[in-house]
């Protein structure tokens, strides 16, 4: 485990290659159940270029009338969310030192074209709860910042099966995803990467 800057900390190769496979597979009938969808910008209704959908009580959706926010029901289909798998509540439990378990987990799939521009996680009303990430697929260069959009960044690559907290200071750090490097990994058949995040919502 390496800690970057105060509460982030990062865990290369968390899930060794047969774990990855198995959760890629669980990914897969979660997200035939809960389907992608574009997620666009509030207010201009600009799209995304990751597309994502979710698994938990909550899940994150936002639209260009309504914005961000947790609701219990996927957008389109008008279902509940799947729950969270096991295996990433195990995730949860080993690494988040949390004693609430997470209610949403959002699940962004990223061609290898798409990016995440910074930002922080905010929409949250539990801030106590650290954020954990999960990185499956192709390898991506992330970049993490401090508490306000104008501290200088440091750049680190997010490999398959790799895990990131952000948690105490580093919970409001912004942060976002610069790029894809294509081909870095043989998990996804068509390439691209998957990002899982682990939250908890609500106190
Ligand atoms: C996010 O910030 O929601 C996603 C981060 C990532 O893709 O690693
Ligand atoms: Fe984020």
């Amino acid at each position: 485990m390496l800690e970057i800057s105060s509460g982030i900390r990062h865990f290369p190769s968390y899930l060794d290659r047969p774990r990855q496979e198995t959760m890629i597979e669980t990914i897969r009938e979660i997200v035939s159940a809960a389907p992608l969808f574009t997620p666009v910008m509030p207010g201009t209704g600009k799209p995304m270029s990751v597309r994502m959908s979710n698994c938990g009580e909550l899940g994150w959706v936002t639209d260009k009338e309504r914005g961000y926010r947790y609701q219990p029901v996927h957008p389109l289909t008008g279902e509940v969310w799947p729950p969270i798998p096991n295996a990433l509540m195990q995730i949860w439990n080993d690494v988040s030192g949390y004693h609430l378990p997470p209610q949403a987990c959002l699940i962004n799939f990223y061609a290898d074209d798409a990016k995440m521009g910074l930002h922080q996680d905010k929409d949250e009303q539990d801030l106590r709860a650290p954020v954990v990430s999960v990185s499956l697929g192709n390898t991506c260069l992330f970049r993490i910042g401090g508490t306000t959009r104008t501290n200088s960044t440091q750049s680190l690559k997010l490999a398959s099966g790799d895990v990131i907290v952000l948690g105490g200071e580093g919970r409001l750090c912004f942060h976002g995803v610069d790029r894809i490097y294509p081909a870095t990994s043989t998990l996804l058949k068509s390439g691209g990467r998957i990002n899982l995040t682990l939250r908890r919502v609500t106190p």
